[in-house]
């Protein structure tokens, strides 16, 4: 007995004493909520003046009182943050206490860890491995697939879509995702594997799958902004914006999703370089949206059904984000998303909220959701994927096939509808 006892002590001796420790080790996920204003200007203040990454809202102008707010705090600023936090009374969550060792197994290599189980699309994968992969996908399924270039990103990376299509009817419609706009968001470009994985495996075995691909091709691109999604793999895990120099700062990125030619760089983005909202020097400034621009553009008469995949909160959204208006097919819109978020809970017991961007989350103007919708895609979303906060960004890889499970069967609830409708 006393063996044991010790031997208990002597494996967490190491847990045990950093507990014990005033200086944390890891970095961590506070939750707070300001129930004064004046709370609300310190938080803003930590947010902007310490080194910390703000993970909800997604900009400091957001925060209000009595809202949750979720923000990294890596491991050396910990301590200021939490005394400052100590000082004005601000009490505080600690959603999660071990960001290091998440991110770890975020990026272990499956390979070299024989205890997973887990398949190539319950990983999260390097933006070489997404290439390989692409290469793979075209290669195994010649009938099925072909890799198109769209343009290349600001570090010259190459901008691949995948088209699915199975048959060459005259008059197709299509479908567009496009995954990864935002370099954090790690479920994005795996819910485009697992998209992608899904539609070739259970075509002709699945009937939604099967009507959905006999009706549209679809054009998926996994990975919209590379050297971000690059940049979270090597350096940052909490970059959000592309990788562009600006001309007039010492900050680096455009948000991708601000940089779109509607109601461009009005309230809810930012002129300001050094904010994670910026919207670039103008619209399309960036080579990542205007490529996917550009292809839109040149294929508007087929595809009728737009998605952009984002995390986290559990949304599904619809025009507008950029103004407070109604969208001419608003009711067509939310009955989709609904049909959709119902499915969801059907099957996975999960809830998701859906409505229009502006008035489900905030007005964020130069998406591409809403460009797009303006081109004439009359069946724009967004889907915001799992979780709510638990993890947020650093969701585990065993979680993957869930948020994926739930968001495909989101995208085939409201193709079958688009289908049916145009
Ligand atoms: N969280 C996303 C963002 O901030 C929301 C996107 C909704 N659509 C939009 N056009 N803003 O970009
Ligand atoms: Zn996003």
């Amino acid at each position: 007995m006393k063996a044991l006892l010790i031997l208990f002590v002597l494996m967490n001796l190491d847990k045990l004493l950093k507990t014990g420790r005033c200086t944390e080790t890891q970095d961590q996920i506070l939750s707070i909520t300001p129930k004064t204003q004046e709370q609300v200007d310190i938080l803003k203040n930590v947010s902007t003046q310490y080194e910390t990454a703000l993970w909800q809202p997604v900009s400091p102008q957001y925060i209000k009182e009595e809202t949750e707010v979720h923000l990294y705090v890596p491991a050396n600023s910990s301590e200021i943050v939490k005394d400052l936090l100590q000082k004005h009374a601000i009490t505080h969550g600690v959603l999660l206490a071990n960001a290091n060792e998440l991110i770890e197994m975020q990026t272990r290599n499956g390979s070299t860890d024989p205890r997973s189980s887990s398949t190539f699309y319950e990983r999260y994968h390097s933006l070489d491995d997404i290439y390989h992969w692409i290469n793979r996908t075209q290669q195994e399924n010649p009938n099925m697939v072909k890799t198109i270039l769209i343009g290349s990103s600001y570090e010259k990376r190459p901008l691949y879509v995948l088209k699915l299509s199975i048959n060459n009817r005259p008059n197709k419609k299509a479908m567009w995702i496009d995954c990864g706009i935002h370099a954090r968001e790690w479920i994005s470009p795996a819910f485009c594997l697992w998209f992608v994985q899904n539609s070739l495996s259970f075509y002709k075995l699945n009937q939604d799958i099967t009507r959905i691909l006999d009706n549209m091709d679809v054009y998926i691109l996994p990975v919209m902004n590379p050297d971000g999604y690059h940049y979270t793999w090597t350096t940052n895990r909490m970059w959000r914006k592309n990788r562009s120099v600006s001309k007039s700062s010492n900050c680096i990125g455009v948000d991708l999703n601000r940089n779109f030619d509607a109601n461009w760089c009005t309230e809810g983005a930012s002129d300001e370089p050094c904010t994670e909202i910026y919207c670039g020097a103008f619209p399309e400034s960036e080579p990542e949206s205007q490529a996917v621009a550009n292809f839109l553009r040149s294929h508007k008469d087929s595809v009728q059904f737009y998605l952009s995949i984002h995390s986290y909160s559990q949304m599904l959204l619809f025009p507008y984000s950029c103004t407070l208006d109604e969208a001419e097919n608003h009711k067509d819109l939310l009955e989709m998303a609904q049909e959709a978020a119902q499915a969801i809970r059907r099957y996975y017991r999960n809830t998701y909220k859906y409505g229009s961007g502006a008035k489900t989350i905030y007005l964020a103007p130069g998406g591409s959701d809403d460009w797009a919708y303006n081109l004439g895609i009359k069946y724009s979303f967004t889907f915001e994927l799992q979780d709510r906060g638990r993890y947020g960004f650093l969701l585990p890889p065993s979680l993957i096939s869930r948020a994926c499970n739930e968001a495909l069967i989101a995208v085939k609830t409201i193709a079958l509808k688009v289908i049916e409708k145009t």
